[in-house]
């Protein structure tokens, strides 16, 4: 990664991170039970996390010059989303993880009804945020309509569902292309898709290529978390390593390997690069960032 691309990742990912606990409710409000509840929101959010959708949002409205003050709130939204998505991933009635971010997880410090709320919260204060994002109603229609989707049953939720009732079996190529673009893809999608919404009005070419990339990078993304799996160990991942195999999850690495996983993603990467073509140096950041998502080591 060039020093410039570093640069402007780090100050995104230290604006984002002030602008989600400006977002998320206070610690100290609310008594008792209340306290807790927003407490685990905060723990689910802060302090960890790669911010790579956050990334995508800012990257993608840069081509169509949209407004940080716009881009912000758009992105605290979509990580807010994918910070409900790993809490509840992680509960026991899911992957039943007890590390994420190098820390226990949120039912393990909160116990399990709390962290099951601090979701629910979550996601609801991402809607709340992206509402509030700026622009016309009818824009802001459309970009609620995105992230829905993307979280809904015919994305994330449907893919976590695919993936639950997948354990022990064998899926086939592409029905685990299927369930990764839904459990990942759809949010990372939505990520490149919000952001470019969120500036002056692209083109219909434009959108086509956008989403183009942005599927590429939302499979790949998914791939490179069943490699890591296998290849990291937990202190480097900051969650359990091997889990995968020892749960009996279909993955890109019991279905292909390691080898041909590895190839699959560089030639996911590929494909992303191709779709930007007509973007020229314009989208510079897009690329860095398909390279980022194969190439990271957590
Ligand atoms: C992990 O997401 C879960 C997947 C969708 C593969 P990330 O690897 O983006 O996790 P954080 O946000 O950086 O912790
Ligand atoms: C999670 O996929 C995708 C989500 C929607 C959260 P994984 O279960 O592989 O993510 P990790 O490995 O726990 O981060
Ligand atoms: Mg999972
Ligand atoms: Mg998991
Ligand atoms: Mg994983």
């Amino acid at each position: 990664m060039s020093d410039r691309f570093n640069q402007w990742a780090e100050a995104i990912q230290s604006d984002i991170e002030e602008a989600l606990s400006h977002y998320l409710p206070a610690e100290t409000s609310g008594l008792g039970q209340l306290g807790q509840l927003n407490q685990a929101m905060r723990y689910a959010v802060l302090n960890g996390g790669k911010r790579i959708r956050p990334l995508l949002v800012f990257a993608a409205g840069r081509l169509f010059d949209a407004q940080d003050s716009v881009l912000t709130p758009v992105a605290c939204a979509v990580e807010m989303i994918h910070a409900y998505s790993l809490v509840h991933d992680d509960m026991p009635c899911m992957d039943n993880d007890v590390l994420r971010r190098g820390k226990p997880t949120t039912h393990v410090q909160f116990g399990e009804a709390m962290a099951l709320l601090a979701g629910d919260a979550l996601q609801a204060q991402a809607f709340a945020v992206l509402a509030n994002a700026g622009g016309d109603v009818s824009l802001n229609v459309a970009r609620t309509r995105i992230l829905a989707d993307a979280a809904g049953p015919a994305g994330m939720c449907g893919g976590q569902a695919i993936d639950l009732a997948s354990i022990g079996t064998t899926l086939s190529y592409d029905e685990l292309e299927q369930m990764d673009r839904l459990k990942t893809g759809a949010i990372l999608k939505a990520a490149v898709l919000l952001g470019a919404l969120s500036g002056g009005k692209p083109s219909d070419r434009a959108l086509e290529a956008l989403e183009t990339y942005a599927q590429a990078v939302g499979l790949a993304y998914q791939v490179v978390d069943d490699i890591l799996d296998v290849t990291e160990d937990t202190v480097d991942l900051g969650k359990t390593a091997g889990k995968d195999a020892r749960d009996d999850k279909p993955t890109y690495v019991s279905l292909l390997g390691l080898q041909e996983s590895r190839k699959l993603a560089g030639t996911l990467c590929q494909q992303a690069h191709d779709a930007l073509g007509q973007f020229g140096m314009e989208a510079q950041r897009l690329h860095d960032i398909a390279d980022l998502i194969v190439n990271r080591k957590k």
